[in-house]
């Protein structure tokens, strides 16, 4: 399997209020993507929107400052011409040696404006489907002339190979009728926030039974945030103490975002969190050691899996054999909870890159060993 991080630039012990915020600049994010690379973790995602820094800019930064971690780059389609984005593609995943994975966001109806995307939510696959068509192409090398109702452009040649063939991964993530269609189509990786397995479970068959009949085949991620603890009673421990630092209002106004919203995933997320009334944080583990608390105070992935390392692995093995092989997962702070949860539960599970991790761990007893 593979177990992703997280990088963005909300972070702190609760950050969704402004005392529990920490800043988090170049420096800090350095520190924490040595922490992904030197943990053994496959790699990390990128996201954009709430502030982020440019995915390129910083992931570009990163490189000469990790050896092994893979970047997940989230790429709004549409916004940067297909040849431009081959060629900054190319060349991060040359300056990378192969260490790019691009996450297409086809995005929403506040996100898009700003940016001169003006088109509906269905229309948005339309160009998604269109660009990555056009962007696939481009990585063969070809010259590319492309007249779509969407994507136009003639002559474009990519003359910058990149390491992975015949493209850098291309994962995506999408729940509307026309998302899982793109997804059929073009991903290499279909992802989902964290729903139960049951729910997770049938969008993996959609999106299998479609790309079955284009002759593709897809894997499946699942984005999930950890509360891991040595015992179960101090991981909803402190998922009772994240749960008392989430103050009515900010769950108000957060309810109101999230319903408004056009995309699919969110409202299915939303059928999820909202399904029944909490007075504690317990009263929302909507499946075992499933906990719905932080879809409360913010949109996108509002679960967590809650428990001693034994029960999360569990837990984690149940999507795996849904058929789930790629895992998003944080733990808040970002850069305390990477490193418990590579204390605690990747030595569990069985990922694919540690075995090139380099290890001076003493293997006897722990003795006082420096003198002086
Ligand atoms: C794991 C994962 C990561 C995502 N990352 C981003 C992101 O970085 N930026 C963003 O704007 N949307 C992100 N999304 C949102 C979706 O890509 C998509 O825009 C949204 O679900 C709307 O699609 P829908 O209406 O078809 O469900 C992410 C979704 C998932 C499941």
């Amino acid at each position: 399997m593979e177990l992703y991080w997280y990088l963005i630039p909300h972070d702190g012990a609760y950050p969704w209020a402004k005392r529990g915020r920490r800043e988090v600049n170049f420096d800090y994010l350095a520190q924490l993507a040595r922490a992904v690379d030197h943990l053994g973790y496959t790699g990390a995602l990128l996201a954009t929107g709430g502030g982020a820094h440019d995915a390129w800019g910083l992931g570009s930064a990163l490189i000469p400052l990790t050896r092994r971690m893979k970047f997940i780059v989230a790429v709004h389609p549409g916004i940067t011409a297909p040849l431009m984005l081959a060629q900054q593609a190319a060349t991060f995943d040359q300056f990378s040696q192969g260490r790019l994975i691009i996450n297409i966001v086809t995005g929403d109806r506040q996100q898009m404006p700003p940016y001169g995307i003006e088109l509906a939510h269905d229309e948005r696959y339309g160009l998604t489907d269109e660009y990555w068509a056009a962007f696939k192409q481009l990585m063969s090398g070809e010259t590319v002339s492309f007249e779509g109702q969407h994507v136009r452009f003639r002559n474009a040649r990519l003359e910058l190979p990149p390491v992975q063939r015949p493209h850098p991964t291309l994962f995506f993530a999408g729940s509307s009728e026309p998302a899982l269609n793109v997804a059929a189509k073009h991903a290499d990786t279909y992802l989902t926030w964290g729903e139960p397995p049951p729910l997770a479970a049938e969008k993996i068959a959609q999106v299998r039974t479609r790309a079955a009949k284009l002759g593709r085949n897809v894997k499946f991620g699942i984005r999930l945030n950890l509360i891991v603890r040595e015992t179960k009673e101090e991981a909803w421990a402190a998922a009772q103490w994240l749960y008392s630092h989430m103050d009515k209002d900010a769950i108000a106004f957060t309810r109101a975002r999230n319903e408004q919203s056009e995309s699919v995933g969110q409202h299915r997320m939303n059928a999820v969190v909202y399904e029944r009334p909490h007075r504690h944080a317990r009263d929302l583990e909507i499946y075992p050691d499933l906990w719905a608390g932080f879809g409360l105070i913010r949109g996108g992935p509002g679960t967590a899996i809650v428990g001693d390392p034994e029960t999360v692995a569990a837990r984690i093995e149940e999507y795996r054999s849904v058929g789930f092989d790629t895992f998003i997962v944080s733990g808040q702070p970002l850069l305390e909870e990477a490193y418990r949860v590579a204390d605690l539960l990747l030595p569990l599970l069985p990922i694919e890159q540690q075995q090139h991790k380099e290890s001076n761990v003493i293997a006897g007893p722990f003795v006082a060993a420096a003198r002086g």
